[in-house]
């Protein structure tokens, strides 16, 4: 079964073409299973099965959210309105819903996940990172990442989430880095650890993501979002794909990160959703970091499912163009992913792909909240969402 998808107003490749994104005019893209076939002149385009008229819009890689906390129960809207009333945020909020996951069925967080996977997918994510964290004791994080299994193949073990209530630290992380890991390994690529003030400290985190390297899980770390500490080195010190956050930096931090292989995963929804100061993307950029734009999506400290919201914040807060956000959510994802199959389009490449209701990869922050995802290809199989409004100008106008 191969897609021609033609009328395509500007392909964002972040592979051959202009600029940061590889950007192309007047081409089409041929789709073959779950793969790209072909780019090139639309007046070449082999002969296809389907066509898809992306009608003038922007065509761009799915966008890859590498940090997502979906697997949970309840909500916690009433610690979101305490806290734009003035209460600062702690992270204290995680065993809410600790206490709401473990009591909550198997089918109640499949669905809740399922239904997040569903509005994520609907806003052009093609790839989401799923975590456990809210389960907390070895039963609860392996039923979490069974789950968050059945909805994508990069999961991690986030058993290093806070100390639930009432465990001995010491007690917590030998049992973590013991018969949790080995009860969560099989359902898990990643390791994580939050290394913050009142989560986990240096030594805890270095026990714990050793042990997951031992048993052949990849590292990320949730570093340096509350306070400055050792997160962010230690990720670059023991090979993380990523550190996420970095929201507070010293310039050590900066340098190690430039001369390391390690991502830094910026998450603007969490400064939104906590007033907080934003990571300094720029001083990053500038310094040679590389850089991926995720949504940490989670019922305390973001609770967005959305690429595009996170882009235009990127944009308008944190001093990103908005080249450097999309090549971020897109291909900047995937390196954090350590995948080269997905955050590009070119022949070989998975068939994750977005058509945009408008012209260039320019209007995802330029027309903020506005649902832009005219159609999702997921490993070649399209969804449509509703499609452009009926053109009513000329009734608004006459
Ligand atoms: O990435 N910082 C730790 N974990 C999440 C928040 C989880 C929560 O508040 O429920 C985060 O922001
Ligand atoms: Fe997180």
């Amino acid at each position: 079964m191969s897609i021609l998808i033609d009328n395509i107003g500007e392909l964002v490749t972040n592979d051959e073409g202009a600029g940061l994104l590889g950007l192309r005019r007047d081409v089409a893209v041929v789709v073959e299973g779950d793969r790209i076939a072909w780019i090139g002149p639309s007046a070449q385009a082999p002969a296809s099965d389907q066509r898809i008229d992306a009608g003038g819009g922007a065509v761009l890689p799915g966008f890859v959210d590498s940090h997502a906390h979906l697997v949970f129960a309840g909500d916690r809207a009433a610690e979101f309105g305490a806290r734009m009333a003035g209460e600062p945020y702690t992270g204290g909020g995680i065993r809410t819903t600790v206490a709401a996951t473990r009591a909550a069925s198997d089918d109640d967080l499949r669905r809740n996940a399922g239904r997040l996977v569903a509005e994520a997918r609907r806003q052009g994510t093609t790839t989401i990172e799923i975590k456990s964290g809210y389960g907390l004791n070895v039963e609860d994080e392996a039923r979490s990442l069974r789950i968050a299994r059945e909805l994508s193949d990069e999961t991690t073990f986030l058993g290093a989430h806070v100390v639930p209530a009432g465990s001995d630290p010491g007690e917590y992380v030998d049992l973590v880095r013991g018969s949790m890991l080995a009860a969560c390994a099989p359902y898990a690529k990643w390791v994580d650890v939050f290394c913050d003030r009142g989560a986990f400290d240096e030594e805890q985190t270095r026990a714990i993501l050793t042990a997951g390297k031992q048993r052949g899980l990849g590292l990320r770390v949730h570093a340096n979002q509350l306070t400055e500490g050792p997160g962010v080195r230690l990720a670059v010190e023991l090979g993380a794909a990523s550190a996420d956050h970095c929201t507070h930096l010293s310039s050590a931090d900066v340098d190690a990160l430039a001369g390391s292989a390690t991502v830094a995963t910026l998450l603007p929804g969490a400064e939104f959703s906590t007033r907080s100061p934003y990571p300094d993307a720029r001083r990053l950029i500038d310094t040679g970091v590389t850089v991926a734009l995720a949504t940490d999506c989670n019922p305390g400290s973001s609770y967005t499912s959305s690429m595009p919201f996170c882009i235009a914040l990127a944009v308008r807060d944190m001093r990103m163009t908005p080249a450097e956000a999309v090549h971020a959510a897109t291909a900047g994802g995937a390196k954090t992913l350590r995948r080269d199959d997905i955050g590009r389009l070119r022949p070989g490449a998975r068939a994750d792909l977005t058509v945009l209701d408008a012209p260039s990869h320019l209007h995802l922050a330029y027309r903020p909240g506005v649902p832009l995802i005219r159609q999702v290809l997921h490993n070649g199989i399209p969804s449509n969402y509703p499609a452009a409004a009926p053109d009513t100008t000329k009734g608004l106008l006459s």
